[in-house]
């Protein structure tokens, strides 16, 4: 077996630090593309080409571990949770054909176009009224005054929850996150469990709800499809907006946050969307591709098989580094430089590939082009505070800074 490149080149890989993870994927692309991590237990794949592959083929790699904790969760949380048949829940992404494939062809039909369409003004009427409580100040934090926010308040319109809800139900949200990808000791696991257990309820019930009095929002039209004899049970229109709160919240808040940071350190290119605000989509797709909201998925292997020269065996867990494969210098020129007018931008992995890309990667590149395109014309003169150390959450996947604080001279 082939063991991490630990001791060939001069990086290291410390997979829950994603600080600047950059030079060791570059060196391990080059050095041992696909490798076995002993500290994770897992097959780790850092070339384009290859991951690429992988997310293609559902058949021999499924993405059912997709969402599985990383830590072992304590027998208390576990019994709390079983019995609310919580264990293993999955709205779509951790699903597999054919339920996969059913469910999801029903939520397309909801969560399409015109359903997103219908957020953009109340999107851009929220960024407006956020950006307009600090523009005045002359400095900010913008992941906590703009970034963090925002995202939830617009999955919370398209699940329908209602104003005087959001702060508790956020607070529930919050546990999915810990529980799955953080290091939590068995009593603060029983404590978000039963967070967790609280926002699965919720989810139910607004599901009932919707029977008794239809509305025009994602569980609504979800049980209206049921109730034309789309087959979809209520406990599936549940979990999909169990999982859409997660799925869209922090994801987004990140793509604000990089994107912001990436601009304002390549002056150049937040000079460049100030005077011409029509760069500002394919700016977000380099923002995915340069800097991603996820650094990496997973999948397992169901049967024996070779990936970019490695033999990997049945039942091997396999950790996809879309991070490295997004600058991967055989897919993009110069991968490692940010270059907002890339013409292959979007071709980043940022967002899966296959059966299982993300659903929400429109709402997700709406919100953002509006973030920037408000705060771009309210405060274009806007630059990082000097002297700023980034950090980093720990963890194995979601990057970004846990703060951006910036300023700008007011009139
Ligand atoms: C920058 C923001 C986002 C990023 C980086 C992101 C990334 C991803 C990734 C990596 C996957 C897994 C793809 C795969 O396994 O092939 C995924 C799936 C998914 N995403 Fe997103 N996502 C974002 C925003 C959103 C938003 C806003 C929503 C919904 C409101 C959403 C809903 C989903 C759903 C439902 C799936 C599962 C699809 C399936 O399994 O069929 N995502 N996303």
């Amino acid at each position: 077996m082939s063991v991490c490149p630990y001791h060939q080149g001069q990086e290291t890989f410390k997979p829950f630090d994603l600080t600047n993870p950059f030079p060791f994927y570059k060196q391990a692309r080059h050095e041992q593309p696909v490798f076995f991590s002993e500290e994770l237990g897992y097959y780790v794949v850092t070339r384009y080409e290859d991951i690429k592959a992988v997310f293609s083929n559902w058949r021999t790699y499924t993405s059912e571990n997709a969402q599985s904790p990383f830590r072992p969760i304590a027998p208390k949380a576990k019994a709390l949770m079983e019995a609310q048949g919580m264990i293993g829940l999955s709205g779509l992404s951790g699903r597999v054909p054919p339920d996969h494939t059913r469910i999801r062809r029903i939520v397309s039909m909801a969560f399409n176009l015109s359903r997103i369409k219908k957020l953009e003004s109340r999107i851009r009427a929220l960024a407006i009224e956020t950006i307009g409580r600090f523009e005045g100040d002359g400095q900010a934090e913008l992941i906590r005054q703009l970034a963090y926010d925002l995202p939830a308040l617009v999955i919370f319109m398209l699940l329908g929850v209602p104003a005087e809800d959001v702060q508790q139900v956020k607070s529930w949200a919050e546990s999915r996150l810990l529980m799955t990808w953080g290091d939590l000791s068995e009593d603060e696991q029983l404590v978000h469990a039963q967070n967790m257990v609280n926002y699965w309820n919720y989810c139910q019930n607004l599901v009932s709800l919707r029977h008794q009095t239809p509305t025009d929002d994602l569980p609504g039209d979800l049980v209206r499809l049921q109730a034309e004899g789309h087959e979809i049970t209520d406990r599936e229109i549940a979990a999909v907006c169990y999982s859409q709160l997660f799925a869209g919240h922090e994801t987004t808040t990140s793509l604000i946050g990089n994107g912001i940071r990436e601009l304002l350190l390549h002056r150049q290119s937040w000079e460049a969307i100030c005077a011409n605000p029509a760069l500002i989509p394919n700016a977000v797709e380099e923002i995915l591709r340069y800097s991603p909201s996820i650094v990496s998925w997973r999948r397992k292997s169901l049967e024996a098989s070779e990936i970019g020269g490695m033999s990997i065996p049945a039942g091997a867990n396999l950790l996809l580094v879309m991070g490295s494969g997004n600058r991967d210098d055989a897919q993009f020129d110069e991968g490692d430089t940010f270059n907002i007018e890339r013409p292959n931008a979007k071709e980043h992995l940022s967002m899966g590939f296959g059966i299982h890309f993300c659903l929400g990667a429109p709402l997700a590149k709406l919100e953002s082009k509006v973030v920037l395109e408000e705060l771009t014309r309210t405060i274009p003169n806007l630059h990082i505070k000097p002297d700023q150390l980034f950090q980093f959450a720990p963890n194995t996947s979601f990057r970004a800074p846990v703060a951006l604080n910036v300023q700008w001279e007011t009139i």
